[in-house]
């Protein structure tokens, strides 16, 4: 049994921090092992500008603890009226890596998102011109959608007539969570790529629904079944280009996650990079996880891996149960907070 492994410094592609005193208690989680991450724009107000998009990417790095290098990468949030010139601009002059879309909505903060999708064409022809990547929430949501078909009739009815549309475009289909999804993705590689989060890996809906509602367990896409779950352990452990980490670690202040009609969103970052550690070992596939970690991303986005190292060791710790993040007042529950972790980075943290 493998006890300690050394893998290239992971990024993570698909990551919430959002603003003030939550990102200053977030972002550490994240800088102190990855290198860089694809930082979500769906802040209220959404950032839709390269202006906007600026001002964040500042506020993100001011939160970096002292030393650290890790980079975000900003997107743009899509609406019905981006104006294809604004998206160029942005990502000739290196503010913006990707454009996002958010179904109207779909999730949290999405309700500024795509209402019209005739009217975004025009910034995917540009896109696909100049080589930006797009990146989906990708459900479709309607009265007569079934939440947990929601990614398969998005793959039907939007991804695949894109794909033929826009040849030169490059897809990522974010936090896939089904067995349609899994196998849509490998079929249309290596246009589409997609991110897996850990808690998709881990959870199935029994242990949401199961043994009591369990909020902290709601997320968009929704945890499916335990067959879902499989198909995505399998392609996450594959080593498949098309398949790279991202989180999709959203916090969320406590209150808002046990309201009566509760927020989509697991703040995993304390707790990722262990986890994808455990669901390979579980697997015996710890020999892939650094092409699922720190290549196979790059790669799909055009960029060069990370050049240092971080080490994991197989050592028990207790991860947090939540964290502080405006006074004793506003807290945000951690993923599988006050559970044993068993694995843990011992060299590379910053
Ligand atoms: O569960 C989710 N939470 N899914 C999303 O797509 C957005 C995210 C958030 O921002 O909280
Ligand atoms: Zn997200």
């Amino acid at each position: 049994m493998t006890d300690r492994i050394t893998i290239r410094k992971p990024d993570d592609w698909h990551l919430h921090v959002r603003d003030g005193a939550m990102l200053k208690a977030s972002l550490p989680f994240t800088a102190r092992h990855f290198g860089r991450a694809i930082i979500m724009p769906n802040l209220l107000p959404p950032i839709v500008g390269v202006k906007d998009a600026a001002a964040y990417r500042q506020r993100v790095l001011d939160a970096r603890p002292e030393g650290s290098t890790f980079t975000p990468l900003m997107t743009c949030y899509l609406t019905d009226h981006t104006d294809p010139d604004e998206v160029e601009s942005g990502f000739r002059n290196g503010v913006f890596t990707a454009v996002k879309l958010y179904p109207a909505n779909a999730t949290t903060n999405s309700t500024a998102g795509v209402t019209d999708y005739t009217k975004i064409r025009p910034v995917l022809a540009r896109m696909e011109k100049i080589g930006m990547p797009f990146l989906m929430h990708g459900e479709e949501v309607g009265p007569e959608i079934d939440v947990f078909d929601r990614e398969a009739v998005f793959i039907e009815r939007r991804l695949i007539p894109w794909t033929r549309d826009f040849p030169g475009l490059k897809f990522v289909l974010e936090h896939v969570s089904s067995k349609i999804g899994v196998d849509y993705v490998r079929s249309a590689a290596p246009q589409v790529g997609s991110t897996i989060t850990p808690y998709h890996l881990v959870l199935n809906r029994t242990d949401w629904l199961g043994y009591g509602l369990r909020p902290y367990m709601y997320c968009m896409p929704v945890i499916k079944t335990e067959q879902d779950r499989r198909a995505l352990v399998e392609a996450a452990t594959s080593g498949d280009s098309c398949f790279f980490l991202g989180t999709d670690s959203a916090p969320h202040p406590v209150a808002k996650k046990l309201a009566v009609v509760g927020i989509p969103g697991l703040f995993n970052s304390p707790v990722a990079i262990e986890t994808y550690a455990k669901v390979f070992a579980a697997a015996d596939a710890l020999d892939k996880l650094e092409t699922f970690t720190s290549l196979n991303g790059p790669r799909h986005y055009g960029l060069k891996p990370n050049t240092e190292t971080i080490t994991l060791e197989r050592s028990a710790w207790t991860a947090p149960e939540e964290v502080l993040f405006d006074g004793p007042e506003e807290r945000a529950f951690v993923y599988r907070g006050g559970e044993q972790i068993e694995w843990r980075v011992v060299h590379g943290v910053r």
